[in-house]
């Protein structure tokens, strides 16, 4: 039987890296880059121009003058916060309406990421040696899986959720049975962009942070964010018997931080969703 990846690399119609994305990630690393490049990047693609001038001057910036030029809104918003939004936008671009599962909504996964996003950007604060950017973008990244799992296998996933429901697991633990999950799925998928090795072994490891290696701070900060956007519901929430949030130790967080962190989460919710709802359909 082919392996994963053999199956994956077979797929002909594998999505690319979306070109901003790159463009955007490639510079991750380098200090120098500067806001004149971030916005000749946004530039080349006008809608993208148009909807980070949206957001930039969206409540949830509050923004309270008119922002109507990418270098006032780079400057307003962030460096930073840009480059991250627009990693969300352009990963928003592969992502087609109808992933054929009721149970997986584009939309609902789109937001989940976005609140998994905000919520590791808020860890990252508390804990030293994330970095905060970094992490929002990872929280965009990690269930990208999820999408590819519902378009290329189609007939596993049906499987994975009869699983599911016929013994009353986890959605993590019943992919672990039929031995096929969207943490590997979207790992191949990133190594195949060439993103970095961080993001592909946070993405692979998520689920499982302590196997994560040298990146188990990182994936315990996308566990814990993901689990709290599943609680909090913002976008996607997940499915099966609701599962206990549990605070991974090597992130150093008490019980008070996290709750402060869930509850912040929750008073953004609303404008997180309608915010970045807005933003997709546009
Ligand atoms: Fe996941
Ligand atoms: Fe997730």
């Amino acid at each position: 039987m082919p392996s994963l990846a053999q199956r994956l690399d077979a797929i002909e119609d594998l999505p690319t890296i979306p070109h901003t994305m790159q463009a955007v990630l490639s510079s991750l690393d380098s200090v120098s880059t500067s806001a004149s490049r971030l916005e000749d990047i946004i530039k080349e693609d006008p809608s993208l121009t148009a909807k980070v001038l949206k957001i930039a001057n969206s409540s949830y910036y509050g923004a309270s003058q008119g922002i109507s030029s990418l270098s006032r809104a780079i400057v307003t918003v962030g460096f930073e916060e840009v480059r991250s939004i627009v990693v969300g936008l352009s990963l928003s671009g592969i992502f087609c309406d109808d992933l054929g599962f009721e149970e997986f909504d584009a939309v609902d996964i789109w937001l989940h990421s976005i609140g998994v996003a905000t919520c590791a950007k808020m860890i990252a604060k508390e804990v030293p040696d994330l970095d905060p950017d970094e992490m929002f973008t990872v929280g965009m990244l990690h269930d990208l899986g999820r999408i590819l799992f519902c378009l290329y296998f189609a007939e596993e996933l049906r499987e994975v959720l009869n699983c599911m429901n016929s013994e009353g697991v986890s959605l993590a633990e019943a992919e672990e049975k039929c031995g096929l999950g969207h943490s590997d799925i979207g790992a191949h998928l990133a190594q195949r962009w060439q993103l970095s090795p961080m993001i592909v072994k946070v993405i692979r490891y998520h689920h499982n942070y302590n196997r994560a290696g040298e990146f188990t701070k990182a994936a315990a900060a996308i566990n814990l964010a993901d689990s709290l956007s599943i609680l909090i519901k913002v976008g996607w929430a997940g499915l099966g018997p609701p599962q206990k949030t549990l605070i991974p130790k090597i992130l150093g967080l008490d019980n008070t931080k996290v709750k402060k962190i869930a509850q912040k989460l929750q008073d953004q919710r609303e404008e997180l969703v309608s915010g970045w709802s807005n933003l997709i359909k546009t």
